[in-house]
């Protein structure tokens, strides 16, 4: 089956899929994203997810392309006309395409481009073992919060956790706290067994997935904090992990190369993990 991509209006094959070299997107990072997981055909968390696209997009003061009903509709259809059971949905949209000047442009529509991806989530390898972390100073802004396509600090990030063998990087603000992770939330199990996120602030995205899990943990009892936490507080911890769309609940098993708890996956974790793969098998059909 070809795999088409959504752009602006039309179905086209993914390999010829392009758009202005004036898009503001591609010349100033002026658009915001999303990532959907796609399990068993289902969008999971969409309204959320779509929640926080309107954010964004307000926060830019970017007009929606579509409307929100017609996204639905159309994400929709990508996802049958390629095919996906299993795996993501990357929604983009840019201010649009208008010659280069810094303030907005009148007039111009914005750009919106979907594409999907067939993926697996979690090898049973990443789950037997947790992955590495490894922490970075967070060279961002001050407005993370905002979905923006703008991830130059994260792909530098990314890959300098790839080169020292990690799977991910703890960004930490100049107050030696953990923001995030490049790609995701961060999070920390005291020796009390309370779960430990930061909150969410300008100074992280609140993921889609941090507050799925929030509500999951309150749903089973656990015990929770929103607060920062260090890369000192979470190197002793006796757990850590992450969580994103793509990630779900993932252990940290190493940060910096020191062994978090016993070395292996926290059973909080797990427990936390199984819960979430029984909400998004249970997710709303699409
Ligand atoms: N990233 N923090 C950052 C900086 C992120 O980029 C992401 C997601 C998250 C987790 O958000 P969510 O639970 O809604 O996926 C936190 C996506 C997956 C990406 O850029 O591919």
């Amino acid at each position: 089956m070809p795999r088409h991509a959504y752009v602006n209006g039309r179905y086209v094959p993914h390999g010829d899929a392009t758009v202005h070299i004036e898009d503001r997107g591609y010349q100033f990072a002026d658009g915001v994203y999303e990532v959907i997981t796609i399990v068993d055909g289902h969008l999971v968390d969409e309204e959320p997810h779509v929640d926080r696209l309107d954010r964004s997009l307000n926060e830019l003061r970017i007009a929606w392309p579509v409307s929100r009903r017609a996204l639905g509709f159309l994400m929709r259809t990508l996802i049958r006309r390629n095919g996906v059971r299993t795996g993501i949905i990357y929604i983009q949209v840019t201010r649009g395409v208008a010659p280069r000047d810094f303030r907005f442009p009148k007039g111009a529509e914005p750009s919106l481009v979907m594409t999907t991806r067939h993926m697996t989530f979690g090898s049973p390898k990443l789950m037997e073992e947790g992955v590495s972390v490894v922490t970075i100073p967070d060279i961002r802004w001050q407005r993370r919060d905002i979905k923006s396509i703008a991830l130059l600090p994260q792909a530098l990030g990314k890959q300098q956790a790839a080169e020292a063998g990690a799977f991910e990087a703890w960004m930490v603000d100049p107050d030696g706290t953990v923001t995030e992770g490049t790609s995701s939330n961060a999070w920390i199990v005291t020796g009390e067994g309370v779960l430990v996120t930061r909150p969410a602030t300008n100074l992280i995205l609140n993921g889609i997935t941090r507050l799925r899990i929030l509500k999951l943990a309150a749903a089973a009892g656990l015990r929770y904090e929103e607060r920062p936490f260090t890369v000192e507080e979470a190197c002793c911890a006796r757990e850590a992990f992450i969580s994103s769309a793509t990630t779900f609940v993932t252990p940290v098993t190493r940060i910096d190369g020191r062994s978090i708890g016993n070395g292996v996956p926290g059973s909080l974790a797990s427990a936390l993990r199984a819960d979430y793969l029984a909400f998004v098998g249970e997710a709303v059909p699409a």
